[in-house]
């Protein structure tokens, strides 16, 4: 039977509080924490918490009559109850049919709201100077207490952090592997065969030592610019682009060429070749499954041609595959490195949003050769920490990964497009937000005459932090009235009054 469909006298089986009342006794024995709170929002909460959260997004929430009994309330109560989870924004009501999750795809009035539009971007390469401004910005989280919607780190509920711990507990069982030695430069072979498998259900088929395995993806694309550029060199990149990207260049002494990208449809293809018949252009990068800050996934005919025209124009791809696995899309979403007959892509990834960031572990496939990019991670650093590519080999094996990951890529679509309400709730009208098909971050643009850097100070001052649009690229005041905020770097109540609190800074 459809869920929706289901009769209303009884919760369905997903749909049961947890940890279930014990015989006898109300869900009321929970309810009187903390005592000052009202009898609804007592209810409220502990609706959302048990129940509401862990529904699927098109399901129908249970009836009045049903959390009135479950509770043992009044009809009016359980109706406060729920208008008191609409007001926050969580629960939406719709008219004959019943209450249903808030952001839920089909949930319309975000949807039909306009994407964050695409400025003019810079045409000439230049050196870039932004790392300062990144590490200010980002210290600013570190300095008080606050609800960080800066950096974008999931918060540890959504992250396979219980079967990452079971994990380590064998490893541990073998400390002469795990820690009596250095891991080869090039990685872990266990890592690497798994791994390989892994990519091989994505459509890159790579031996396993064509792989090499990174200190995250910040390292994998590290080699690969040190790979094909020299300084001096120029690197096409998106604009808006992920700041690491940024800080890479600068340090790498390369020239940025930003190439228009739109939230809806990635990067300017025409513009990108225009520009690549009139400069040398030595690689380009892309973030191609889930952008940061953008949140799109490239079509495939995109794909193919920006394949394509780096292929003619001698151009290594760098593709940045941190969010591949996390695709809200029920098919699979295919990496430009599984589609590319030239031999022109090089792949980084990493398992920093979808298992652990402080795991550091990445890899670089790189379209070159694999040896000279072992022969520079050994340069850099020798090689990644042994215990921790282990975990991520017995992750994958064990199959705990596969099985963690496309319940989280559900769960950050559900928080983005509540995030995404709120956001257009609270913020002036005007307000542009994309409509991520990966990830968890949103691209927010201000109106007139909002300017992000002010409200990043003003927003400080009441305990948020997010990241104003100017550390995304390499030219002041292109992204002044543009920020990025995380959806999913902390329990959905304090996003939102994160972004209530950024509301109130207007
Ligand atoms: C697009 C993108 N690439 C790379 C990274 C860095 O990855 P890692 O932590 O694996 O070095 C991030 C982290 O935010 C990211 O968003």
């Amino acid at each position: 039977m459809p869920e929706t469909q289901a009769p209303e006298h009884k919760l369905q089986p997903e749909l049961q509080p947890e940890p279930q009342p014990k015989p006898h006794q109300s869900p009321m024995h929970e309810l009187n924490h903390p005592p000052e709170q009202p009898l609804y929002q007592q209810v409220g909460r502990k609706l959302y918490q048990q129940v509401i959260r862990h529904a699927n997004p098109e399901q129908k929430l249970p009836s009045l009559r049903l959390v009135a009994e479950q509770f043992d309330i009044s009809l009016s109560s359980a109706q406060s109850a729920y208008q008191y989870l609409i007001d926050q924004g969580l629960v939406v009501v719709r008219p004959r049919s019943g209450y249903y999750l808030a952001g839920s795809p089909s949930s319309a009035k975000g949807n039909q709201r306009l994407q964050p539009q695409i400025p003019p971007a810079n045409p000439a390469a230049e050196r870039v100077k932004v790392s300062d401004l990144v590490i200010r910005m980002l210290s600013m989280g570190r300095e008080h207490p606050l609800i960080n919607l800066g950096t974008a780190v999931p918060e540890p509920a959504l992250l396979p952090l219980e079967a990452l711990a079971k994990i380590q507990r064998q490893i541990s069982r073998k400390p002469q592997w795990a820690y009596g030695g250095y891991s080869p430069s090039g990685g872990e072979p266990l890592l690497q065969q798994a791994l390989s498998q892994h990519l091989s259900h994505q459509g890159v088929q790579c031996a396993p030592d064509d792989l090499l395995i990174t200190n995250g993806c910040t390292e994998a694309l590290r080699i690969a610019l040190t790979e094909c550029t020299k300084p001096g060199d120029v690197v096409a990149i998106e604009s808006p682009t992920y700041f690491t990207i940024l800080q890479q260049l600068e340090s790498l002494g390369l020239k940025a060429l930003e190439i228009p990208t739109s939230p809806e449809t990635g990067i300017d293809l025409d513009h990108l070749a225009t520009m690549m018949s009139a400069i040398k252009v030595n690689a380009c990068v892309v973030n191609p499954v889930g952008h940061n800050p953008l949140g799109f996934v490239m079509q495939e005919q995109q794909k193919t041609d920006l394949i394509e025209l780096c292929y003619r124009h001698g151009t290594r791809l760098i593709e940045d595959v941190i969010c591949l696995d996390l695709a809200y899309a029920d098919r699979p979403v295919r990496s430009l490195r599984s589609m590319d007959p030239y031999g022109v892509v090089s792949q980084c990834g990493s398992f920093s949003k979808s298992m652990s960031p402080s795991l550091r572990v990445g890899w670089l496939l790189p379209a070159g050769d694999t040896a000279s990019a072992t022969a520079r991670k050994f340069q850099n650093n020798v090689s990644v920490s042994t215990p921790c590519q282990l975990s991520v080999a017995y992750m994958l094996e064990q199959g705990l990964y596969q099985r963690s990951v496309r319940k989280i890529a559900s769960q950050h679509k559900l928080r983005v497009h509540q995030t995404r309400e709120w956001v257009l709730r609270y913020f002036p009208e005007g307000t542009r937000v994309s409509l991520p098909e990966a990830g968890f971050v949103l691209w927010v643009e201000l109106p007139e005459p909002f300017m992000a850097m002010p409200l990043h100070q003003k927003a400080l001052e009441k305990g948020v932090m997010f990241l104003p649009g100017d550390v995304f690229s390499p030219t002041s005041d292109l992204y002044s009235r543009y920020l990025r905020i995380n959806c999913c770097a902390c329990p959905e109540e304090e996003v939102l009054e994160g972004i209530k609190r950024i509301g109130r800074c207007f």
